[in-house]
């Protein structure tokens, strides 16, 4: 494809204003939330959305979630209910992402929803993705801004070593507060979580009142974007190690000598926040990467679900 000069944009009135006009023309925009980077786009322009999967080199099955600056704007999309609107007023703005059915002249673009009849909305809390959705006034589809297959970008930095010459923009936001995608929850039917990430499930379920129906594991159309290697640094990830074995680095969590530590004191927000960043920096050493275990409730669930698609077998 073409290469186009990426334009750096400081996170202020000006660099806001500028991102939103590109928006507008129908450019690609990387811009800060509160879990990663996301490509945006303007999720009701067809050509703007095929740009993200061409610069991406995503998968065209892999619907994205259209983001929004209030459930105002959400409800002009899809179909509301008693529990979407629950779940809004408990967690957006925030790392929660609600899929529900399309609407009657919904404007959404066929390639958002890659032909379902639902789409994922989601109202981030990061204050500059809040004024650029307000001031672009539209629903903007954005995945992570990271190549298809990649670690997710939690800087500008990242999201430059990765799309640099493929998108217009990058709005630098300074790095990411939670630093896993969103949860994900399925609305459409029978409440389903279809992708663990940065809200605990457990949160989800007080306010709910009743557990979430859990998506079998690599199974299941409503999850297409699980694709099971994802997140994939360039060498080989070992789990559940307890040391470094031959020339690997070693990622480590709680009280102990590492390379990387995800959080010293065992902390798993902090782990969160600090995942995709640690596994950069080792990916750029070269070398393979054993990883150590991780508690597997609250955010750890979101933790360990990326460990493990960093460590699958991949096709390339
Ligand atoms: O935190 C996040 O969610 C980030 C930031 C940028 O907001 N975005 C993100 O987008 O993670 P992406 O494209 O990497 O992941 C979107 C996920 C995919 O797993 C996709 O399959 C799922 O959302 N998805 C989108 N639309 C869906 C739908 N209608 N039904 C079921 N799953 C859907
Ligand atoms: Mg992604």
């Amino acid at each position: 494809m073409y290469r186009i000069e990426t334009t750096q944009l400081t996170a202020d009135a000006a660099g806001i204003a500028r991102a939103a006009e590109l928006l507008r023309v129908g450019e690609l925009v990387a811009f800060p939330t509160e879990t990663v980077y996301g490509l945006g786009g303007d999720a009701r322009n067809g050509r703007a959305v095929a740009a993200i999967y061409a610069a991406k080199g995503r998968p065209s099955f892999n619907p994205l979630i259209a983001h929004v600056a209030d459930a105002a704007m959400a409800r002009r999309h899809v179909i509301w209910t008693e529990q979407a609107d629950r779940l809004a007023a408990a967690f957006w703005p925030g790392p929660l992402t609600l899929v529900l059915p399309l609407r009657d002249g919904h404007g959404i673009s066929e390639l958002v929803t890659a032909g379902l009849d639902t789409l994922a909305v989601r109202v981030p809390a990061h204050p500059v993705a809040r004024a650029l959705l307000t001031d672009f006034d539209g629903p903007v589809a954005a995945p992570s801004a990271n190549p298809s297959g990649r670690i997710s970008p939690t800087t500008a930095a990242h999201v430059l070593a990765g799309l640099a010459g493929r998108i217009a923009a990058v709005l630098d936001g300074g790095p990411c507060g939670v630093g896993l995608e969103s949860t994900i929850v399925g609305l459409s039917g029978e409440p389903t979580l279809l992708r663990p990430g940065g809200l605990a499930a457990e949160e989800v379920e007080v306010v709910l009142g009743h557990p979430l129906l859990r998506q079998a594991e690599g199974g299941a159309i409503s999850a297409p974007g699980q694709l099971l290697s994802h997140y994939a640094p360039r060498g080989a990830v070992r789990l559940e190690a307890s040391e470094a074995r031959g020339n690997e680095v070693l990622l480590g969590f709680g009280p102990m000598e590492c390379d990387e530590n995800l959080s010293p004191a065992g902390d798993l927000a902090e782990a969160a926040a600090t995942l995709f960043a640690a596994l950069h920096r080792l990916d750029a050493t070269g070398r393979p990467i054993a990883v150590a275990p991780v508690p597997d409730h609250g955010l750890g669930v979101a933790i360990n679900d990326r460990l493990r698609r960093a460590a699958a077998p991949r096709d390339s």
